[in-house]
């Protein structure tokens, strides 16, 4: 069986230095807010080239307690709208709604599945204070085009870079373009934790204090509490496992780019839509980490049982779109034609920095011959 995402094998290269790590956890009797996560704090935020990083408990309240600080700074406040595109995982969403402000979805570019920044613009309106960009799939979205945006407008930038650690345009990485940026170290991330983990970067002094202080029930200091805040903190243990895994990032994607580039290469095209190659790609080599490779296809449930029978895993990302989950009840009847087409058809290959030469040339005959039966 080629799995889609063989995470066993990919945690098995780092077992000793994990272990290792998770001993000197143990051994230091300090468990919550210790010294590894002030480490693993600073080095992400270097890796980011951002001057803050704040460990939460996960990807969701990273951006969740992103916007709260701002509501509790007064940069925000209940009803004021957040622009983010329609098909993202639900997380970037549920996270608007969470503080009472509201999503107003945008189509996305088909050719990158991401925040098309046309649309965006044309949907902001006086109560518009806010973009949530997402870097999809891995992608960067068009940061440039947002930001220009975002300053002629004055509105907020809140990056979901959840899926794009190590991603950059001209340099700048993702999590370092907007005012603030939410990371998820879910597992299965690029960056994955062996738990949930997540983390906000941000340059900006109090903003990196409010979330702090928020994520920690409030406080500033030890029994003093400034907000009604709540518990999410990222635990000395999954900091120390993020920190052995940071070291290899850099190398994993390089893996993830060169399985990418195989497939775009070895992949017969008909009847296929394929990521945009890396000579059309706007925004340049760096600008995708492929956490996802995702395919379009009409024949979709095909194609997946036809994989599946050369014992090849795919996933879909993802079956239903945001506003047509019950939810969001009040949108069910709403219609976003380009985000449902990408729902309807996207199929997600298997891809990994463990996913070697044989696999992903088995990956690529089987889906070739796929193309020859069916067309
Ligand atoms: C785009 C996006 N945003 C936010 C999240 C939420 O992250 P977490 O699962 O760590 O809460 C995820 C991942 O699940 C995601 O893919």
């Amino acid at each position: 069986m080629i799995p889609f995402l063989d995470l066993k094998a990919i945690n098995a290269q780092y077992r000793d230095e994990m272990i290792e790590a998770c001993t000197r956890v143990i051994d230091s009797g300090w468990y919550i807010q210790g010294t590894e996560v002030k480490a693993f704090e600073q080095e992400f935020a270097e890796y980011c080239g951002t001057k803050h990083a704040i460990g939460v408990a996960n990807g969701l309240d990273a951006l969740t307690l992103t916007l709260r600080a701002w509501k509790e700074l007064g940069k925000l406040k209940e009803g004021d709208e957040v622009i983010v595109p329609a098909n993202t995982y639900i997380a970037s969403i549920l996270s608007i709604t969470e503080n009472r402000l509201v999503p107003v979805l945008v189509e996305p570019d088909l050719a990158t599945y991401n925040l098309c920044p046309k649309n965006a613009e044309a949907a902001i309106t006086a109560k518009t204070k806010a973009i949530l960009p997402v870097h999809l799939y891995g992608q960067m979205a068009d940061m440039p085009a947002i930001m220009d945006i975002a300053k002629r407008h004055g509105l907020l930038v809140l990056e979901d870079s959840a899926q794009a650690h190590g991603a950059s345009i001209n340099g700048i990485k993702a999590g370092n373009w907007g005012d603030a940026s939410g990371f998820s170290f879910y597992p299965g991330k690029n960056l994955g934790a062996l738990g949930d983990a997540g983390a906000v970067t941000t340059s900006d002094d109090e903003l990196a204090q409010t979330i702090r202080a928020l994520g920690n029930y409030g406080s500033h200091k030890k029994y003093e509490n400034l907000y009604q805040g709540v518990n999410s903190r990222l635990d000395e243990v999954q900091a120390a496992m993020l920190r052995v895994k940071l070291r290899h990032l850099d190398t994993e994607i390089a893996q993830r780019r060169h399985v990418a580039q195989a497939y775009m290469d070895g992949i017969n095209h008909v009847g296929l839509t394929l990521p945009l190659s890396v000579g059309e790609a706007p925004l340049g080599l760096e600008s995708h980490v492929w956490h996802l490779f995702v395919i379009r296809t009409e024949k979709r449930e095909a194609l997946q049982m036809h994989l599946l029978e050369a014992d090849i895993q795919t996933l879909i990302h993802y079956p239903i779109p945001p506003h047509k989950q019950e939810a969001y009840g009040l949108w069910n009847n709403i219609t976003y034609n380009i985000t449902e087409e990408i729902h309807q058809k996207v199929i997600s290959l298997p891809i990994g920095p463990t996913l070697n030469e044989s696999m992903f040339r088995k990956v690529i005959n089987i889906i070739n011959r796929f193309a020859i039966l069916k067309h």
